[in-house]
């Protein structure tokens, strides 16, 4: 069952379960446990998949897995009994453990599927003749991943097929291919109930490196942070600088996902809906557009993989670095205090608050960033 054409949209009926659900009898093999593998390993297991979980003796997430009720293996043994192998680790891991471990346990007829394209695009993972490659990247956090899926909706996700392959039948199981496997995945996550895009693996790791950079996180923080500055160095009080440019946000952004940017414009004052058009152009003018342009080349030409790997050989020392600067920095004390005027939010973003805190005052590393 090829997919369709690179940008058509995928939805359900689309997509079968069938060739992951039980009875046919495929091994789905999630390696990871931590975000996103565990939203995946959850969402397939509801939706009547046989799921295996693959981590690190010793590992906290493992120990999570087994406590949650799957059967755990080493990551060999697990890419071993996976029809489909989701590798759901760190992507600076791949390629360490792909080399020293998963390339000499998986065999043709298997499929390995990632959640994000970086590994598989800039060769880090290099699937041997016979072996199948598919990505099925949901647009969002594992925890959202999950939630959704608990209310009946879903998230949309990229799906690409990076090297096809047939897969026959045997047993109770009927034959399918590597596009069939990932598009029952994609359906067992709860992506095809709205709907998921067909993309390229270059598609889904240029556009997201991309959006996350220039927007969602880098953009977003360095915005964040300049307008908070601007207001306490004018002597504002920092808990009003925190609340205006960054608690606000998400009051915006609900808008924005909920009804597009022109619905947003219409739900906002005309006071403010006037401050979009005189400031926007002031900030984003042709010298940051030609600088979106610079990094993108970056991402499409490989010098931010490289970037990213040569710190990650060095242990993540300048992102420790960056890290430790920003849970220093006075906007997360404001942010803190404003938090605290909401008893309703969770305990879990509470405690996440609490070890971003401790992480700072030991020095330490701190929770992975997603
Ligand atoms: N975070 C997100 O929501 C998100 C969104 C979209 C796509 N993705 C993609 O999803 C993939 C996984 O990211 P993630 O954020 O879910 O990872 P994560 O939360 O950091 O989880 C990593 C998992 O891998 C294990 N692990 C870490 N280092 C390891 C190593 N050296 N050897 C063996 N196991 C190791 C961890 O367990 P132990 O440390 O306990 O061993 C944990 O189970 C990446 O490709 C990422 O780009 C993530």
């Amino acid at each position: 069952m090829p997919l369709p054409p690179r940008g058509s949209t995928i939805q359900a009926a689309d997509a079968p379960f069938t060739p992951l659900r039980e009875p046919e009898g495929r091994v789905v093999s999630i390696l990871g446990y931590g975000n996103q593998g565990r939203a995946h390993a959850l969402n397939l297991r509801d939706s009547g998949a046989i799921v295996v979980i693959g981590g690190r003796p010793g590992s906290a997430a493992r120990h999570q897995a087994e406590a949650e009720g799957f059967e755990t293996f080493d990551l060999a043994e697990a890419t071993r009994r996976g029809d489909l192998v989701v590798i759901a680790l760190p992507d600076e891991v791949h390629g360490p453990i792909w080399r020293t471990t998963l390339s000499t346990a998986i065999r043709p007829g298997q499929v390995i599927g990632v959640v994000h394209g970086f590994s598989l695009h800039h060769g880090d993972i290099d699937p041997p003749t016979g072996v199948g490659a598919v990505l099925v990247a949901p647009k969002g956090p594992g925890r959202t991943v999950r939630e959704r899926y608990l209310m009946d909706q879903g998230i949309p996700s990229i799906i690409a097929v990076h090297r096809e392959i047939e897969i026959p039948g045997h047993g109770q199981s009927s034959a399918t291919d590597a596009s069939g496997l990932a598009l029952a995945w994609a359906t067992g996550l709860g992506c095809t109930r709205g709907g998921s895009i067909v993309g390229t693996v270059a598609d889904e790791t240029e556009t997201d490196l991309f959006g996350e950079q220039a927007v969602l996180c880098g953009g977003m923080t360095a915005l964040f942070l300049a307008a908070f500055e601007t207001l306490v160095e004018a002597g504002y009080p920092p808990e009003i600088a925190y609340i205006e440019c960054c608690h606000e946000a998400k009051q915006v952004a609900d808008l924005v996902y909920n009804q597009g940017i022109a619905g947003m414009r219409a739900a906002i004052s005309n006071t403010a809906e006037f401050g979009i058009d005189t400031a926007g152009p002031r900030l984003v003018d042709e010298g940051t557009r030609s600088e979106m342009r610079a990094m993108l080349a970056e991402i499409r030409d490989g010098r931010f993989a490289n970037r990213l790997r040569a710190d990650a050989d060095h242990g993540f020392e300048g992102l420790h670095r960056h890290r430790k600067t920003q849970t220093d920095h006075p906007i997360e004390d404001a942010g803190a205090k404003v938090r605290d005027l909401m008893p309703w939010l969770s305990e879990e973003d509470r405690r996440s608050q609490a070890s971003t805190r401790k992480t700072s005052d030991e020095g330490g590393s701190g929770a992975s960033p997603e």
